[in-house]
């Protein structure tokens, strides 16, 4: 079960009223307040859930510039006293040498359990600064402050906490639920364009994993979002919000339905993974070519009507995602080397690829029914070499 409702703040003039939406989860529930302005208020959010007026920030170099001096000023004029740590913007940061020293530095400052740890940031700051939470003192509350439309709509919600392996991403992690989120919209300004477009395709995924009404928005709407129409991108965070809340409230440990939403991940890891996880393809890039190729290979089975996956592409192509094998870095695939890639996704299970598939768009389902002979003459067909 969530709940939405309007939340009564200090707005500036003008400005639409910050929505929270509840992830309800017993005693792990907590609420996402979603709003402009909202970083210059966080003190008033955060100062009620401490037990003594005392935080630490974790940031990266990037956001750092941009935003901490705006949340320091809001968590002093709130009383409460504060330190940072500051490590290098990017996915190297997701590492166990940084988890170490994060921790180290965290017990210097004497962190108890009770404290929150706020984490300001991407998904990479989110998810080490998460996972530090999890294991520090066996467990220590922390707060997201989410930087990213990525961040804000998807990772910093729900609990996966993670760091890299030399083996591959986030496979080494906890699931460890945050205290509060704080999704700010005017922190989105701050974003170059094509992150800000890679945010946005995880958007499309709940319209297409499981709302057919949202999608439709998202057709109507979607150039708004991206220019960031303050009303029109806090609809959309919203509603991706409490689409991940629910599935999160019904299925915390993914043993279940939590999977759906991982549509377009087994595909895309595939192209991630090849590309080198960096500049050349982003995660929300690699989601939107791996959630046309979910479409398309629906089509393929006989599952979902031609039309829906045409439909998907053409809005995610209108949006400046990749939607074809050639935008997706310099185009040059191997099928083999793609099949390989997908069967070592993390979602493997008993051995078995795990897609998500879909019969409609807002219809999803888990398929753990396909194989790499069923793969190979579709992946040719969309581009890949044999
Ligand atoms: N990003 C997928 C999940 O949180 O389950």
């Amino acid at each position: 079960m969530t709940e939405t409702t309007k939340t009564s703040s200090t707005q500036k003039p003008g400005a639409p009223e910050p929505e929270t939406v509840r992830v309800a989860l017993g005693p792990r529930s907590y609420d996402i307040v979603i709003g402009a302005d909202l970083l210059s208020q966080a003190g008033a959010y955060i100062a009620p859930l401490l037990p003594r007026p005392k935080s630490v920030i974790v940031t990266d170099t990037n956001v750092a510039k941009a935003h901490l001096k705006t949340l320091q000023t809001s968590l002093e004029a709130a009383g409460i006293e504060q330190a940072h740590y500051v490590v290098p913007a990017g996915e190297a940061s997701k590492n166990f040498s940084q988890l170490e020293q994060l921790c180290d530095w965290l017990l210097s400052q004497k962190i108890e359990r009770e404290d929150c740890v706020i984490a300001l940031g991407g998904g990479v700051i989110g998810d080490l600064t998460g996972f530090a939470a999890a294991i520090l003192r066996r467990g220590t509350r922390f707060i997201q402050i989410p930087t990213t439309l990525l961040a804000q709509v998807d990772s910093s919600i729900g609990g996966k906490t993670a760091v890299n392996s030399s083996l591959g991403k986030n496979l080494i992690g906890a699931f460890h639920q945050p205290d509060l989120v704080l999704a700010d919209m005017d922190v989105l300004k701050t974003l170059p364009e094509r992150e800000l477009r890679a945010g946005y395709a995880e958007i499309v995924k709940y319209g297409a994993l499981g709302d057919i009404e949202f999608f439709d928005w998202l057709e109507t709407n979607g150039q708004k979002v991206l220019a960031l129409d303050t009303k029109s991108v806090a609809h959309a965070v919203a509603q991706s919000c409490r689409a991940k809340a629910a599935i999160v409230a019904r299925d915390e440990r993914e043993a279940g339905e939590r999977a759906l939403l991982n549509l377009g991940h087994t595909f895309g890891h595939a192209f991630e993974k090849i590309t080198g996880y960096g500049d050349a393809l982003l995660h929300g890039e690699a989601v939107a070519y791996g959630m046309v190729l979910a479409f398309a290979f629906s089509a393929h089975r006989g599952d979902c009507d031609g039309s829906d996956a045409t439909r998907l592409r053409a809005h995610l192509e209108a949006c400046g995602l990749p939607a074809t094998m050639a935008q997706v870095g310099n185009g040059a695939f191997d099928v083999d080397a793609l099949i390989d890639a997908m069967g070592q996704d993390k979602k493997v299970k008993a051995g078995k690829m795990r897609f998500i598939l879909a019969r409609a768009l807002g219809d999803t389902y888990i398929a753990e029914d396909v194989s790499a002979e069923a793969l190979h003459p579709f992946l040719i067909a969309q581009g890949a070499r044999p």
